[in-house]
């Protein structure tokens, strides 16, 4: 079996509105995840907003737009974890030294919108802000860890939600372009890897969360108009890396949904095929290919979507194709043409139940070919360089009386999906590296929990925002040390 390529790159994810923190204290605005309550495995997590008559909703903003005459507020009484988060922002180098004793080789983080650009449409970034980067990134130099920088991890500042609608409306290609701009030109000597918007997709998912409710044809219209402008945003952010820096690689991504048919019925396969379609490929297709795919007034039609495109808006497109392909995997769903199934979850994606799997204290399944069946998907179909740059498992972690944290289920998780990479290589992928999600505990992006940790280390804060933050490995940190170590031989 062929080995891992030498130079690999071995490494972890996080991003900035679930490690950052730092709201207060700095210029930094508020960005939507800011606007989010803590939630639980049952419980959504919840958004105060302020209707134009004065009353108020509690809104599961999470997965939804924001309603006409509405706008998030702050309420005092109520937890908003994400504006301190694990408070990286001050310790960004102790956390960094213990990723570099691991011997990280890439590390995967974003720049928040806000924190340039507090509305977010100002003319100049915050200096304090960019400032902030800056020492980030010679932190990581430092010990020779290559960052690789998402432009965007839903960190849209909520001054452009509320005033402007935020995606809906094309005027915010133009502010996102100046944000990109900014940090494609300040970061040219700190940064090479770039990711634009991360999990792209994830718009199409939410759309299936709300299938049979009324709003389902005015939530598709929104979904694939933002979704159009945030290709364009995605086109011109590539164009601008590759002026600013000809030796600039950019990558899409997005949260790949493995789905397998549930029986074999030709319909369910069918239904597998069309399920691809529609939650990987439509974005995948447009990024890579330059053009939307030639399924995608198909799809229009069928869901009473009027697209707006003014005219270049196709030039651009196929001026801003991506150099990489990066996408998020967790788990996998089965599909059937009937409606008669167990339903499962997992990351925005739902299916049936699959016998064949372990779930997750989440419900999410763990798959670990389902990866090397991704990968093999995605190479076969585009042949440019791949890059994981989320997988993990969310587990509660006990802290023993000695303060150790036996973590083998995420060691067990972890192994099984390295192993699959590296069988995807030996397939013959083109995959240049690996990052684990939440190699140090964060905020979950769904559930706003703390209880729902990814990391090889821990951070001592709890559901409520109690805690030290104090920093402890867990055993899945001495392993991770090894496999980076041994090029992933030992695993
Ligand atoms: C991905 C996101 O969808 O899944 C991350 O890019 C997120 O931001 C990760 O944290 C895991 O999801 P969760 O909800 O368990 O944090």
């Amino acid at each position: 079996m062929k080995k891992f390529p030498e130079n690999f790159l071995w490494g972890g994810a996080t991003s900035a509105m679930q490690i950052e923190g730092g709201y207060g204290e700095s210029n930094r605005g508020l960005n939507i995840n800011d606007m989010n309550t803590a939630g639980s495995k049952t419980m959504p997590r919840m958004t105060t907003i302020q209707y134009a008559d004065g009353s108020f909703e509690q809104y599961p903003m999470f997965s939804k737009d924001l309603p006409e005459n509405a706008k998030m507020v702050t309420m005092d009484d109520l937890y908003y974890p994400n504006r301190r988060a694990i408070d990286f922002y001050h310790h960004y180098k102790e956390d960094i030294a213990l990723l570099a004793e691991m011997g990280f080789k890439v590390f995967r983080m974003s720049i928040m919108w806000s924190r340039l650009f507090p509305k977010g449409n100002e003319e100049k970034a915050d200096e304090e802000g960019l400032k902030f980067y800056h020492d980030v990134f010679n932190e990581l130099h430092k010990y020779n860890i290559e960052p690789l920088v998402t432009i965007w991890h839903s960190e849209d500042p909520v001054y452009l939600v509320n005033e402007i609608g935020g995606w809906n409306n094309r005027k915010m290609i133009e502010y996102f372009d100046r944000y990109a701009e900014t940090v494609l030109t300040e970061y040219k000597d700190d940064v090479k890897y770039w990711l634009t918007f991360n999990e792209l997709n994830n718009g199409i998912m939410f759309l299936d969360w709300i299938k049979g409710s009324g709003d389902k044809k005015q939530r598709a219209q929104a979904t694939f108009q933002q979704l159009h402008h945030k290709l364009l945003a995605s086109a011109h952010t590539v164009k601008k890396a590759h002026a600013i820096d000809p030796e600039n690689k950019v990558g899409c991504m997005i949260a790949y949904a493995v789905n397998y048919p549930l029986t074999p019925d030709p319909a369910d396969n069918l239904k597998q095929v069309e399920t691809a379609k529609w939650l990987n490929w439509y974005t995948a297709d447009t990024q890579v290919r330059g053009k939307y795919p030639y399924f995608a007034k198909k799809f229009w039609d069928r869901e009473g979507v009027d697209l707006k495109i003014e005219e270049n808006d196709l030039k651009e497109l196929e001026e801003g194709k991506v150099d990489f392909f990066s996408f998020s995997y967790y788990s996998s769903a089965c599909v059937s043409a009937k409606d008669d199934y167990e339903v499962s979850g997992g990351n925005f994606t739902m299916g049936a139940k699959n016998p064949y799997l372990k779930y997750s204290e989440w419900g999410w399944a763990m798959d670990p070919q389902g990866l090397r069946y991704a990968l093999n998907e995605i190479y076969g179909r585009y042949e440019i360089p791949c890059i994981v740059v989320e997988n993990g498992l969310g587990a509660v972690d006990t802290i023993e009386e000695d303060g150790s944290i036996h973590d083998t289920y995420r060691i067990e998780y972890l192994r099984e999906h390295i192993k699959a990479i590296r069988e995807a290589i030996d397939d013959g992928v083109d995959l240049f590296g690996y990052c684990s999600w939440g190699c140090i505990d964060e905020i979950s992006a769904a559930s706003g929990q703390m209880n729902k940790r990814y990391g090889f280390i821990h951070v001592d804060l709890d559901d409520e925002g109690n805690g030290t933050l104090v920093r402890r490995k867990k055993d899945s940190f001495e392993w991770y040390k090894k496999v980076i170590a041994s090029n992933g031989e030992e695993l």
